[in-house]
């Protein structure tokens, strides 16, 4: 079952031997290996827990791997200050919470994507005229033109995911990452919003992988759908081979969260104290 899909594209992401073990000792992923396709939609689905989070984060090291290494094609092995930073600037993410700021416009919070492009010093000072169409226009395609100067908290949840995508797309991508976007939308906003994300990915050639938890959505979205249980990858398949028995696979059997001793722990570079992974926050 634990089969790669077989793809005529190149892989733009290779994890190879990738486990996580946070803090604590709960281990959230055992070594995995997967390949992520150029130009493909891969689903990454299962239950509450199973690890999708952490698999997702790992692709651009948000998660620091305890196991195995992750590389692509143009920088190989991604370790290093200098790696993860340009690796980061090529992939855009689009979170569940959607981490907007609320106080600020929705054109400043697209803007915020092309801020990495600037030296510390320059990002203090508006940016180029050039930077500022690119966002307009990046709200223009999830239609929100109209809206680029409200303020964020002023906007519906799935008006504020679209602000998310415009963000994610302003960074001029070739891979998203997009973890739960539409857990916080009901189903008919979010079918838009995933058919938002999908056309815009295709239309750019942007690779993207979503973490859902929603079969159907993963069915109707997926070129690929890599589901995982209790930190395991347990189906790798096109979406019409997601069968019964495949589904119970991955929806069955709940077994308790592997606790190990904590020499190996996951590091979530949004709190650590590790200087090459802080830097590059
Ligand atoms: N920062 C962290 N520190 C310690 N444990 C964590 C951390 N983040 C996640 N975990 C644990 O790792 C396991 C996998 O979590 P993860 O968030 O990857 O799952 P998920 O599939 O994304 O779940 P959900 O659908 O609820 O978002 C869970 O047992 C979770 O409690
Ligand atoms: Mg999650």
């Amino acid at each position: 079952m634990n089969e790669s899909v077989p793809s005529s594209s190149e892989p733009i992401l290779r994890l190879t031997g990738v486990g996580v073990t946070y803090p604590g000792g709960t281990k959230a992923l055992s070594p995995q290996d997967l390949e992520i396709h150029e130009g493909e939609v891969t689903i990454l689905l299962g239950r509450s827990g199973a690890g999708k989070s952490t698999l997702l984060r790992a692709m651009n090291l948000l998660v620091s791997p305890t196991e195995g290494t992750v590389s692509c094609p143009v920088l190989g092995d991604l370790s290093g200050v200098s790696k993860i930073r340009k690796h980061r600037r090529r992939t855009g993410m689009v979170f569940q919470q959607h981490q907007l700021i609320g106080r600020q416009t929705a054109l400043t919070n697209v803007l915020t994507a092309r801020l990495s492009r600037f030296s510390t010093l320059r990002s203090l000072f508006a940016l180029p005229r050039p930077d500022r169409e690119k966002a307009l226009s990046c709200l223009d395609r999830v239609g929100l033109l109209d809206k680029a100067l409200q303020r964020v908290d002023q906007l519906s949840g799935g008006q504020q995911q679209r602000v998310g995508v415009a963000r994610a797309l302003a960074m001029e991508p070739g891979l998203i990452l997009a973890d739960e976007p539409v857990a916080s939308l009901d189903p008919a906003t979010s079918r838009q919003l995933l058919t938002l994300l999908r056309d815009v990915c295709r239309r750019d050639g942007i690779t993207l992988v979503i973490s859902l938890h929603q079969v159907e959505f993963a069915k109707e979205f997926g070129d690929r759908i890599v589901a995982l249980a209790h930190g395991r990858i347990v189906f790798d398949d096109t979406p019409e081979q997601l069968n019964e028995a495949a589904l119970a696979s991955i929806y069955e059997g709940e077994t308790p969260v592997e606790k190990s001793d904590s020499r190996k722990t996951g590091v979530d570079a949004s709190s650590t104290k590790d200087p090459a992974l802080a830097a590059v926050r």
